[in-house]
């Protein structure tokens, strides 16, 4: 697909990963709807991208609210890419704690409910319009969606994110295959330990330390790294249904 000229919708892209792919999207000609929660941040992320974007409330679990994205993006152009960024951390709960105590319920669910309810909401209502397009260059739109690292290789007290984002995992290739009739391609990033203002609130030597633990390149990914890979999920017409680890062949610890 082209995105010269196309319109797209990042959601969680007033912030990090998502900030940084409308950024690129936009670059390469593109208008930008984004949707996030933060409507400080989404502000100062239209003020800073300019007159190609766009900024639009919404929570992405919210079904009339990413129908009003989507309606905006619609208004911008012709929509045929849609990223995926918007979600949260997890809720470094134990299964038990020391005293026994089973985790909590209602915070799983949350995490839950934000990551994988939230995905399938913006796959689900973004394929409905992307499918009313036209075929380009064999394509009607194409998505990328966000899982993690941990989706493959969980941490201790990560049950809730890990099981959110290999659900992520686990949907994009059904979503490809589900999606192939209507000529839609949908891929997914499965990032690292990146530099955002997730992780911008860790103490200096603890960054300096998970830096340390990438095999190569022995830093931090950058917020662009992510943008660079979305952006080529978008164009590349052969890459569909396949999850890709950016992540400086890391693997994490138990712990
Ligand atoms: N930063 C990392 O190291 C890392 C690693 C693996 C996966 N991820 C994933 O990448 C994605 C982006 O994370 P980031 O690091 O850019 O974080 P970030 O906090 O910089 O950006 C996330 C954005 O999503 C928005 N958001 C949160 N919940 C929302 C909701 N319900 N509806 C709409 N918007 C919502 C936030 O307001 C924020 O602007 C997340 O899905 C995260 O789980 C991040």
């Amino acid at each position: 697909m082209h995105i010269d000229g196309s319109s797209a919708l990042v959601t969680g892209g007033a912030s990090g990963l998502g900030l940084a792919t409308a950024r690129r999207i936009i670059g390469r000609g593109g208008r930008v709807v984004i949707a996030d929660i933060s409507e400080e941040q989404g502000g100062k992320a239209v003020a800073d991208l300019g007159e190609a974007a766009r900024f639009v409330r919404a929570d992405v679990t919210d079904e009339t609210a990413v129908g009003q994205a989507l309606d905006a993006a619609q208004e911008l152009g012709t929509l045929r890419a849609v990223v995926h960024c918007a979600g949260r951390g997890g809720d470094h709960t134990r299964i038990i704690d020391r005293d026994r105590n089973p985790g909590e319920l209602a915070t799983f669910a949350e995490v839950v409910r934000v990551n994988l309810l939230g995905t399938y909401n913006v796959l689900r209502l973004a394929a409905a319009r992307l499918a009313g397009n036209e075929i380009v260059d064999g394509d009607r739109g194409a998505m990328v969606l966000t899982a993690s690292v941990a989706a493959f290789d969980g941490q201790i007290g990560q049950t809730s994110y890990t099981a959110s984002k290999a659900g992520v995992h686990g949907m994009t290739l059904v979503a490809a295959r589900d999606l192939a009739g209507w000529n839609i391609r949908v891929n997914t990033i499965a990032p690292g330990i990146m530099d955002t203002p997730m992780l911008g609130r860790l103490r200096e030597d603890i960054r300096e330390g998970l830096a340390a633990s990438v095999p190569h390149p022995k830093r931090l990914g950058d917020p662009d790294d992510f943008a660079r890979l979305a952006v080529e999920m978008l164009e590349n017409p052969y890459l569909n249904g396949q999850t890709v680890r950016l992540d400086g062949a890391l693997r994490m610890a138990p712990r």
